[in-house]
């Protein structure tokens, strides 16, 4: 079993998800507390596809975060660079156009999508500027972007009992219904370590994007940045 570190290998994160692939969607579930489908129903109003349009979902894994988009008639991609979460999304939802690729280094010609969002994908990316101003390229002229990241809460006391959640109740949880656990621990570091929203909103702008702009869900435990291509 494969626990990436901080540093984020991407061939240890690459073959941690391949690892937790099986059972990643109903550990999600338990984990956030029921709080994951509440926040894919935000981003995809956020991202509000429209039939036709083409939207990259980034570091979509098993496409759970994909389908929303689809549904409303657009021509989603769900791209990942773990072929465990790719295969076991593949069985799931056949018709998608799943596709192998790595955020730093995207498989997609300039200026191709109307829209690009990635969910609880980008804190895993080694080089996170990398990958947003990859995404900007790949993003038509007035189009937009949508990221769905853990982040901190905004209400000191609340912040204080979330922290001792992630790192106290998490790991055992993670224990009795994860696969791989470790898997959990890294969640933990790597979401205490995560730029807070507006350390996020800056790396937005200095990779292109314009009108950056977030909102918390949940009182920040989870926040949607947005932001848009210039004209
Ligand atoms: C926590 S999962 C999120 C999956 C999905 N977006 C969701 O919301 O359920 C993070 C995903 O990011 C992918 N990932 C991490 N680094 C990546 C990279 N550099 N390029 C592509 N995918 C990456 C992992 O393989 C994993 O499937």
């Amino acid at each position: 079993m494969t626990r990436a570190s901080l540093d984020k290998q991407p061939h240890e994160v690459a073959t941690m998800f391949d690892d937790v692939a099986a059972n990643y969607d109903r550990t999600n579930d338990v984990l956030s507390l029921g709080q994951a489908r509440l926040w894919r129903k935000e981003v995809a109003k956020a991202v509000d596809a429209r039939p036709a349009q083409k939207v990259l979902d980034l570091a979509a894994g098993t496409a759970t975060s994909s389908l929303p988009f689809a549904a409303t008639g657009a021509y989603v991609v769900p791209c990942d660079f773990s072929t465990g979460m790719l295969k076991v999304g593949k069985g799931r939802h056949p018709h998608l156009p799943f596709t192998a690729g790595d955020a730093t280094k995207l498989p997609f010609k300039d200026d191709t999508f109307d829209a690009v969002t990635i969910s609880f994908g980008l804190r895993n990316v080694q080089d996170t500027d990398t990958a947003l101003r990859e995404l900007f390229r790949v993003t038509r002229p007035g189009g937009r972007v949508v990221i769905c990241e853990f982040s901190q809460p905004t209400w000191k006391p609340f912040r204080t009992v979330y922290s001792e959640y992630l790192m106290r109740a998490l790991p055992p949880v993670a224990t009795a219904v994860s696969s791989n656990p470790d898997a959990y621990v890294y969640l933990a570091e790597s979401i205490r370590a995560w730029p807070d929203q507006p350390a996020l909103a800056a790396r937005l702008q200095q990779a292109g994007w314009s009108k950056v702009a977030w909102r918390n869900l949940t009182g920040g435990v989870v926040a949607l940045h947005r932001g848009y291509k210039p004209q």
